[in-house]
């Protein structure tokens, strides 16, 4: 059976330093706000070329934290894609703020920018652009467009697949290149903690002095809330496990990048689509696009070979949000849903195991 992802596997070199690092926590008792917390968010920061970073509970957390820095009028207009996971528009709503949704491209999982520009109006205050599956969304259009309306429109990027990801024009590493950029360490991730984990990063002072105390509970000093915040901070022992962790990522998305490069170029199957993606992606997940999943699905299993849907249903069409988005339709983001299938990109596959995968689908 070809797993579609295998942790342990990947993180078995570091488990012995990940105890030794846990009983020394143990005994210095520091959980909560502890040094490792603050060696993590300097080493992030570092790793993403941004000035300030701030640890916080989990990516959902983080988007509803950098949201709720910028202080906005309640129901603001927030542009988010229609093809996301649901922590998107989330925290979009749990902020009191608005999502409005934007298709995605004909032959990608990114926001089509052109369709931003028809969703902008006086009640737009962020866009949420999302490198999604690691690919990386053009930030510096999306900041043009903005600058082209002559509106005050921040843009927040959903970076929680897209660790290590780079803009091919400015070779920055997301993380870097918006206002507020959020990441998630959920265990999968390209860096993933062992429980939930999260980080904000900007390069704006002010902003990060609010995001600082919105995620501990509006505090940055004992007994003072100045803000109305969150409980929502990386813990101790997380921060330890990413900290081992974070050397690690460059060599892992490298391999990443490697397998995504054979299935490129050896998948010729005509009834196998395969999605663009931007020259700096890291492969958080590869999707192609098949028609009749069902049989696909069931040769697949025949096959042993796992896979995973990313996502089986646009925001639009989510059970919770669909009072939201009633009548409205989202073609390309509904098509990804319906016929998108993610098959194995775990950076340790054996290379037998890749080729496997690559013939099954070339017989298919
Ligand atoms: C695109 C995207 N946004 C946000 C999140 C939310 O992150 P978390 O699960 O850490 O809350 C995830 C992760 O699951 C994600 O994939």
């Amino acid at each position: 059976m070809i797993q579609f992802y295998n942790l342990y596997r990947q993180d078995k070199d570091t488990h012995k330093k990940i105890l030794s690092g846990i009983k020394k926590i143990l005994k210095n008792g520091d959980f909560i706000m502890g040094k490792q917390k603050n060696i993590f968010e300097k080493n992030f920061a570092k790793f993403v070329g941004s000035k300030f970073a701030v640890g916080c509970g989990n990516g959902t957390d983080a988007i509803t934290i950098a949201l709720k820095s910028l202080k906005l009028p309640k129901n603001s207009e927030v542009i988010i894609p229609a093809m996301t996971y649901c922590s998107t528009a989330f925290s979009v709503i749990n902020a009191g703020l608005k999502p409005i949704l934007c298709d995605i491209e004909s032959n990608s999982p990114l926001i089509d920018i052109n369709e931003i520009k028809k969703k902008i109006n006086n009640k737009t205050k962020v866009i949420i652009p999302v490198h999604l599956y690691g690919s990386v969304v053009n930030i510096n259009k999306i900041r043009n467009l903005i600058r082209s309306t002559k509106k005050k429109i921040y843009i927040i990027d959903d970076c929680a697949q897209a660790h290590g990801a780079y803009c091919s024009k400015s070779s920055k590493k997301v993380g870097s290149l918006s206002d507020i950029s959020c990441f998630s360490f959920y265990p999968g991730k390209n860096l993933g903690a062992y429980g939930d984990a999260g980080i904000v990063t900007t390069n704006n002072e002010k902003i990060y002095i609010n995001i600082n105390k919105i995620a501990n509970l509006g505090s940055d000093k004992k007994y003072i809330h100045d803000l109305v915040g969150l409980n929502s901070r990386l813990d101790t022992i997380q921060s330890l496990i990413l900290n081992l962790k974070l050397p690690k990522v460059n060599k892992l998305n490298k391999k990443r990048v490697k397998i995504a490069k054979s299935y490129h170029l050896h998948i010729n199957n005509k009834k196998i689509f395969k999605l663009k993606y931007t020259i700096g992606a890291v492969y958080h997940q590869y999707v192609i696009i098949v028609r009749n999943r069902k049989n696909f699905i069931n040769y697949l299993t025949k096959k042993r070979i796992g896979y995973g849907f990313h996502y089986p249903y646009p925001i639009n069409k989510l059970h919770s949000l669909r009072p939201f988005f009633r009548g409205q339709n989202y073609k390309y983001a509904e098509f990804l849903a319906n016929n998108g299938i993610s098959i194995p990109i775990d950076p340790n596959l054996s290379v037998k195991e890749i080729m496997y995968i690559i013939d099954s689908l070339n017989k298919y």
